[in-house]
């Protein structure tokens, strides 16, 4: 089983890269945010242990997170690989991750922090589907309804207001960047400007990966 890792800040632009590129790698997106905000939803017992860090915009404990991804990985559809979006964050889940599955390429998509706070402030998604758009950069064609799905209702995340998202910045400066020279230093890091054409940087991206 190998797999690939798309890495980078808030906003980045992991998440909408991730459902343009899965139908070419033919891998199955795993989200750590999203299955988070599921379980949260769900009120599991890891729900409620992460909501109140995700709500600080903090990182959730490790132990969590490499529980999650331990059941994920036991899945019919990951027996090929997985493509992880926001996972990992820290060496000791990407150390973790090592013993599971093995890492052919981490994709860093990167976006200078003055461009963050308005990328994940205009953010909102289907409800239905989950298709992700912004208020500016990336409209509905027809306004009020979803591209992918014509659905009509949409949300927004509760952590994408302007004091989350600077601590989520920060949590990422100081706990996740570190895995960048890691993972550099066993040649599979490669560094895409993520600050262009949402289509421009697909292109990017599937050539890194070929
Ligand atoms: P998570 O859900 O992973 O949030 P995040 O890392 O903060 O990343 P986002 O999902 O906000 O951004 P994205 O890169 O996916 O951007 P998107 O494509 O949506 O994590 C949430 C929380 O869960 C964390 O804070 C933490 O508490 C916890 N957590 C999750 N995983 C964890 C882990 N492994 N360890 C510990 N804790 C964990 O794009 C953003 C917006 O920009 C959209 O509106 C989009 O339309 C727009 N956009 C995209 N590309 C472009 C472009 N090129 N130009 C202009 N606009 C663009
Ligand atoms: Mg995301």
């Amino acid at each position: 089983m190998t797999s690939i890792v798309l890495f980078g800040p808030p906003g980045a632009g992991k998440g909408t890269q991730a459902a343009r590129i899965t139908e070419s790698t033919g891998l199955p997106q795993v989200s750590t945010g999203d299955m988070l905000r599921a379980a949260v939803k769900n009120g599991t017992e890891t729900g409620i242990a992460a909501k109140e860090y995700m709500d600080a915009g903090k990182l959730v404990p490790d132990s969590i997170i490499i529980e999650l991804i331990r059941d994920r990985v036991q899945q019919p559809d990951a027996k090929n690989g997985l493509m992880f979006d926001g996972f990992p964050r820290t060496i000791p889940q990407a150390e973790a991750l090592s013993t599971i599955t093995e890492v052919t390429h981490v994709i860093a998509i990167e976006v200078p922090d003055g461009k963050i706070v308005e990328r994940i402030c205009g953010r909102f998604s289907c409800v239905s589907c989950g298709a992700v758009f912004h208020d500016i950069f990336n409209k509905t064609t027809v306004e009020g309804v979803c591209d992918q799905c014509g659905s009509t209702e949409f949300k927004r995340r509760a952590d994408d207001n302007e004091t989350t998202v600077l601590q989520r910045l920060g949590a990422y400066h100081e706990q996740t960047s570190p895995l960048a020279n890691w993972y550099d230093e066993q040649g599979i890091f490669h560094r895409i400007d993520g600050d262009r054409d949402i289509d421009k940087i697909t292109i990017d991206i599937l050539q890194a990966l070929s």
